[in-house]
């Protein structure tokens, strides 16, 4: 088992909810699942093709191909952690699948597979955690077979709304240094979470041999009342197990204290009123 914050799985349980209530989780699994169904449309799974689910985590992606292919195709649950292939095969024996389906342990980066081999790939939010997202690309591109499909889903996050524009400097302190300080995270070619836009996607897709990648940028619009308990969330649970919180990239800043009063600024400004988010995301429907 890997020991990066002990399991993955955990935390893809944990963390996905992070701060929500119960209608907000309810509101996030059905986003989930309309995500998930586009990139199956875009994917077009016949029964013979070989699926490979990159980044599997909890089989989002997976789980639907295999019941789309009534278990008698090859989708390939694939993950760098063990930690997901086990919480997917758990699923999978309580779920009495014993064919249909095989479980590889590899980064993206080099997936354990000769090339040509796959006709369809299939990922959702897998590349925002690749720094260098280039190297991976290709290799999808190596596995796939002529004609086949990447049909993704990746956040892209330095084009969200940030924090400064939702608060007040008359309530903030130090609201212009948190502010340079949030642009300049957000703009750090080393943090795979904000490195990347639809443009740079579309050129690694065409550089890796992709013609014509379909690169779908899609802005969501949200409002929602902040409860006193989010914003804590917010800043205290990291994207993903091996990442900093907002909490730690800010102290690369200032000193914890000054962190903390800026987390109650926050709290203390936002807590009940409503806020209206921009978040951004793209489909990516590219062929071999
Ligand atoms: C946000 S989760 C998404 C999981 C799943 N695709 C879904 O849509 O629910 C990111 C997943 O990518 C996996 N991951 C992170 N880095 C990876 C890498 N370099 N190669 C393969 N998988 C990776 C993680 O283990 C995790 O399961």
């Amino acid at each position: 088992m890997s020991d990066i914050c002990s399991n993955w799985t955990q935390w893809l349980k944990q963390n996905r909810f992070a701060g929500q209530t119960p209608e907000m989780q309810a509101q996030t699994m059905r986003w989930l699942e309309a995500v998930r169904d586009v990139i199956l449309v875009y994917a077009e799974i016949k029964p013979y093709d070989v699926v490979l689910d990159i980044g599997t985590g909890t089989g989002l992606l997976a789980f639907k191909a295999l019941e789309m292919q009534n278990c008698e195709g090859r989708v390939i649950f694939s993950d760098k952690f063990q930690d997901c292939l086990e919480d997917c095969k758990k699923i999978l024996d309580e779920s009495g699948v014993t064919s249909g389906y095989e479980l590889m342990q590899c980064p993206v980066e080099h997936i354990a597979l000769p090339e040509s081999t796959v006709h369809k790939a299939l990922m959702r939010s897998v590349l925002v955690h690749v720094v260098n997202k280039q190297p991976a690309i290709n290799e999808i591109y190596r596995v796939l077979k002529p004609g086949g499909k990447l049909c993704a889903f990746e956040p892209v996050i330095r084009s969200n709304t940030r924090y400064w524009e939702i608060l007040h400097p008359m309530h903030i302190d130090r609201y212009e240094d948190f502010k340079k300080a949030e642009n300049e995270i957000m703009e750090n070619p080393m943090d795979s979470l904000c490195n990347f836009d639809e443009k740079t996607l579309r050129t690694n897709l065409e550089i890796a041999g992709f013609s014509d990648p379909d690169v779908q940028l899609q802005e969501v619009r949200s409002s929602y009342v902040v409860q006193p308990n989010m914003v804590r969330e917010w800043f205290v649970n990291p994207p993903s197990p091996d990442q900093p919180s907002t909490k730690e990239r800010f102290m690369k800043y200032f000193d914890e204290a000054t962190v903390e009063k800026y987390m109650q600024d926050v709290q203390n400004f936002l807590t009940g009123r409503e806020i209206n988010l921009k978040t951004n995301a793209v489909f990516i429907n590219a062929t071999k």
